[in-house]
């Protein structure tokens, strides 16, 4: 399953994003927002929180930036958020990282990149091996 979440300055690409997943049969649940002002960091917290429910889930981060966002969920235990602008990132945070969270800014970051960003991330499995090796030392720092 797939998580999304926006703060205000995320919101109008969150609406192309969630028009990519509709149209290539993605199930997804939207945590808001609906465009109004809010904190970025209660909206990273509402999708990783659901994202850490099973390994296969994934998330999808949106504000101005996506700096703060990124910021706030990469502090959640489990969360390994890769703030995207390029395609190549996006891909190998996947394939090096086991990123299961993307994010993106809506002020930064056209539509057209974004969905991009998002169909390969989507489409990309990690590649373990010697990139578990440093996921688990990733893991030993939040202890
Ligand atoms: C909200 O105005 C803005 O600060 C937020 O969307 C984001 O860019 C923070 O990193």
């Amino acid at each position: 399953m797939i998580y999304i979440g926006c703060d205000h300055g995320g919101y109008q690409l969150k609406l192309e994003l969630m028009k990519y997943l509709d149209s290539n049969g993605f199930e997804y649940t939207d945590m808001g927002c609906d465009g109004e002002a809010v904190d970025y960091p209660d909206i990273a917290e509402k999708v990783c929180k659901k994202v850490l429910e099973t390994e296969e889930n994934k998330g999808i981060l949106l504000c101005g930036t996506g700096i703060g966002i990124s910021m706030a969920a990469n502090k959640i235990k489990g969360i390994r958020a890769a703030l995207c602008a390029d395609w190549f990132s996006a891909k190998f945070t996947r394939l090096h990282n086991d990123a299961n969270v993307i994010c993106m800014g809506g002020r930064t970051t056209g539509a057209g990149s974004a969905v991009e960003m998002l169909d390969v991330f989507l489409h990309t499995e990690f590649e373990g091996g010697r990139h578990a090796v440093r996921i688990n030392k990733i893991k030993k720092l939040e202890d």
